[in-house]
């Protein structure tokens, strides 16, 4: 992103702020002059740490701790943004899990508590920053396999998936005050505990034949904040992996 001060005056609630993506996300906020409420759920170091460099890069911070597993956690923690920050423009739900679960292991529970944090939780926090009746845009952080099937990670696939047809759905309801996207990264980051050895081996797996970056997905993510004419899209940084209908591994 090249233009500075994009969105100036404008203040924006990431979900899982402290580290990686949403860690790359609150900076490039920062950095186009956003002021940032940090969510964070375990990463208090961490997201201290990011605020911090956000405030070195201009913005105002707020941070706020909450667990998002239940999904009305979510809609508190839109409610407290605002009141401790004042207002409340933008929100990009980025906190997620990503647990390896076959076809085979996935019981109700493990579906269930994938569709509660991956696609409940943002509803619920969408829903509270649109009853603020304001202007606003949302973007909602799914991911390049809901494209096709990734048999690794079946209970993440379908949230993400439903967060796919919820990020439709909210476009049409919160229309015409909020805006709402998605992005879809793929290659950009190696699963926790893993290293780039991940992304090399699985890199055959897009067109492109490579891996992504943190800035490729900010870049994407201010784009859609800003872009006044946009709504209910999904914009995917997969180096064309969604084109391919392949499976991973
Ligand atoms: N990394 C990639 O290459 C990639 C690819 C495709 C899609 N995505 C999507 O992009 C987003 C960011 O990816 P990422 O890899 O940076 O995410 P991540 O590290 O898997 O998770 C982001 C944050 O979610 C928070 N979180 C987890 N469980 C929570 C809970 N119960 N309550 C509240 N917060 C919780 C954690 O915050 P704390 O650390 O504070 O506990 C964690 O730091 C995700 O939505 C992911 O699905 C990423």
């Amino acid at each position: 992103m090249t233009d500075r001060l994009v969105l100036a005056g404008k203040t924006a609630l990431v979900t899982g702020a402290g580290r990686r993506l949403g860690r790359a996300v609150t900076l490039a906020l920062a950095r186009a002059g956003a002021n940032v409420v940090l969510h964070y759920r375990c990463s208090a170091a961490e997201a201290e740490a990011t605020a911090a460099e956000a405030h070195l890069l201009g913005a105002s911070t707020w941070l706020l701790q909450a667990d998002l597993s239940t999904p009305s956690a979510a809609a508190d923690l839109v409610e407290k943004a605002a009141a401790e920050a004042g207002r409340l423009d933008l929100l990009v739900n980025n906190a997620s899990i990503f647990h390896e679960c076959g076809f085979a292991d996935s019981t109700s529970e493990a579906v269930l508590e994938n569709v509660n944090m991956n696609a409940l939780a943002p509803m619920y926090a969408a829903r509270a920053f649109a009853a603020q009746q304001r202007p606003g845009a949302i973007v909602n952080m799914i991911d390049a396999m809901t494209a096709d099937y990734d048999r690794k990670h079946v209970p993440y696939h379908l949230a993400k998936r439903m967060l796919l047809t919820l990020t439709s759905i909210m476009a049409v309801e919160f229309a015409p005050l909020v805006r709402v996207n998605a992005v879809a990264p793929g290659l950009i980051l190696p699963p926790e505990g893993e290293d780039t050895a991940y992304l090399e081996a699985l890199k055959h797996s897009n067109p492109l034949n490579r891996y992504g970056s943190e800035d490729g997905v900010t870049d994407a993510v201010l784009y859609l904040l800003r872009a006044e004419f946009v709504t209910g899209q999904t914009l995917y940084v997969d180096g064309g992996r969604h084109l391919r209908g392949n499976m991973y591994g």
